[in-house]
């Protein structure tokens, strides 16, 4: 009954932005240059393996995405990231790539892929690839070359350590059961470098053959109409090769060490030379190296390397044991501040490496989920840069249930697992830290329904469905107006429709309260007041700013806050005259 009066008012709200959003497109003072397609986009990213299987085999494909662009289209996001479709051996999901230009045999064909572009293009929907280059798989012909002798033409495409030179210094791995990044090959008696597993050999970025063979790769699917390029792991491409001694524990904070080193900017100089010069693509950079400085030498326009960063601070300061908001809200702050002028960033709160954005951020108890996962998409569509929003986090998608090791499929959980027990760790603390955060809480499939599998399959799913999609699912949302799924799709309007919330600049209020996050967003004398309160009770905010004759855009709750109390949960955007 409470739902019943709950639903009736909410749909008020959305009403009232609706009819905002219908009037909006704000006209700019803003100079045509600075404006950009992917500075405005809404940025969808999709799991292939996880998404919608059309065959039965439980794994995600390209037919069963093309079967689901309706859906796609409905949330009116305007660009798809989707992660790696190429041939692999799938040690990491297709971070290991055997082919560049084939497609993953589970996930379909190339005939596949190219009507999912044309389907995509034909909605307005823009297409982002992933590129792998810091690594290959070692089933890539490359490295079978690369491998079979010292002197094949191959040979330098990878880094080698010849064995008679003894041991070499110790480089730390993220994936390795015994995190050393050195893997020893008796063919030819000698070591790889692997930052990441020993099936994924960092290629050799020193070697100017590398680099063409990776701009070929990315013309090859440019050709075709792709959109833009996420470069994996690309802060770590470049490498001393001399391969010094790092002091020791410095694995504690190994991006100081293997981020942006040697060239990295030169050899992105080139490729926007070669590759980004000459097609309207979109590039952004996972991770940012250590720094501002770091962050900005990547992405501004100046610097003719790439568009946007995509940096970590924000997305780590979640933990199992809590988060502080004070912290949250300096560190975004901070992040926005230095990009104000110059450059630009991305904002998001989850991806395919994290447990799922409610479970972390939020409250996923039954009472809070659906208002705290309201509450984490305003603030991502409200924010300055471009938002990356995670596939099923529209739903409020919540952590998966893995209980025991078998359960899991991630590489880093697996590799992890053996090696913590190699040592001797408490298995069972391990255990319950993986519980939360193992990269598998975000990679289970889209609940479409409340049908077998959630709708995912006919087959049996590659990694467990949550067991909550009986009630968790897009078929119920859809009817329902008030679903974090419609609210979603209210927000994705209102930045469309409203510049200011792209460009406009953020002002933090109310900065010391411990319990809610409040700011404006402002362009050309358009402004908005955003308020959110991240805990479970009510919580005041005292802006200073008067709301008396404020116009409330969007809220989460039939009755938005207009004195600053706000209820759990609550986020409220208001326009101010
Ligand atoms: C970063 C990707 O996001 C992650 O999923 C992958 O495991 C590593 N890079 C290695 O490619």
């Amino acid at each position: 009954m409470k739902g019943a009066i709950l639903a009736a008012s909410v749909t008020a709200t959305l009403l009232v932005a609706t009819l905002a959003c219908q009037t909006s497109n704000t006209p700019t003072d803003m100079p045509a240059t600075d404006r950009k397609w992917w500075k405005e986009a809404i940025v969808y990213q999709i799991y292939p393996r996880s998404f919608q299987d059309s065959d039965g085999d439980g794994v995600g494909d390209l037919k069963g995405i093309l079967s689901r662009l309706d859906y796609i289209k409905s949330l009116g996001i305007t660009a798809v990231w989707l992660n790696p479709i190429y041939s692999s051996p799938n040690d990491d999901n297709g971070y290991d790539i055997s082919d560049y230009r084939g497609i993953m045999r589970e996930f379909g064909t190339m005939e596949d892929f190219d009507a999912l572009l044309k389907g995509m293009h034909d909605r307005g929907i823009k297409l982002i690839m992933d590129l792998v280059v810091n690594h290959s798989s070692d089933e890539h012909e490359w490295f079978q070359q690369s491998r079979s002798s010292r002197t094949n033409p191959y040979r330098n495409y990878y880094h080698w350590w010849p064995a008679e030179k003894g041991t070499p210094p110790y480089r730390y791995s993220l994936f390795d059961v015994n995190h050393d990044a050195w893997a020893y090959d008796s063919l030819t008696n000698a070591y790889y470098l692997h930052y990441f597993s020993r099936k994924q050999p960092d290629l050799n970025w020193e070697n100017p053959k590398v680099r063409q063979e990776v701009y070929d790769i990315m013309k090859f699917w440019a050709d075709k109409g792709v959109d833009g390029f996420r470069l994996d792991a690309f802060q770590f491409a470049a490498k001393d090769t001399t391969f010094p001694e790092f002091p020791k524990g410095y694995e504690k904070n190994f991006t100081l060490y293997y981020a942006m080193q040697g060239n990295l900017h030169e050899y992105l100089k080139e490729m926007n030379r070669e590759v980004f010069s000459k097609y309207d693509v979109m590039s952004v950079a996972e991770g940012a190296g250590n720094t501002f400085e770091d962050a900005h030498n990547l992405v501004d326009a100046d610097r003719q390397e790439l568009n946007m960063a995509y940096a970590f601070e924000g997305v780590d300061i979640a933990k199992p044991e809590g988060y502080s908001l004070l912290t949250f809200k300096e560190v975004f702050s901070r992040w926005d501040s230095s990009f104000a002028e110059k450059g630009w960033l991305s904002i998001f709160l989850a991806n395919h490496d994290q447990a799922r954005m409610v479970s972390r951020f939020g409250n996923d108890s039954p009472e809070f989920r659906a208002p705290s996962s309201k509450m984490l998409s305003t603030f991502i569509m409200t924010m300055r840069g471009t938002p990356y929003y995670y596939y099923g986090d529209e739903l409020g998608m919540t952590n998966g249930d893995f209980q025991r090791i078998e359960e899991f499929r991630d590489v880093q959980t697996l590799n992890e697992y053996q090696y913590q027990k190699n040592q001797g760790a408490d298995m069972a603390r391990f255990l319950e830290r993986k519980k939360f955060e193992s990269r598998d809480n975000g990679r289970t499939p889209f609940q479409w329904d409340d049908s077998r599998h959630a709708g995912f399959t006919t087959g049996t799913p590659w990694i467990k469905v949550a067991p909550n999609y009986k009630t968790i699912n897009a078929a119920a949302q859809e009817k329902d107006p008030n679903s974090c799924l419609n609210y979603f799709r209210e927000l994705v309007k209102l930045r469309k429709n409203n510049l200011a919330l792209v460009y406009g600049d953020y002002t933090l209020l109310d900065e010391a309260n411990p319990n809610t996050y409040s700011y404006t967003r402002e362009l050309d004398g358009k402004k908005f007041l955003i308020l959110l309160n991240f805990t479970s009770t009510p919580a005041s905010t005292n802006t200073g700013l008067d709301v008396s004759k404020a116009r409330v855009v969007l809220g989460n709750y039939p009755q938005p806050s207009r004195d600053g109390k706000l209820q759990p949960y609550e986020s409220v955007i208001y326009e101010l005259p």
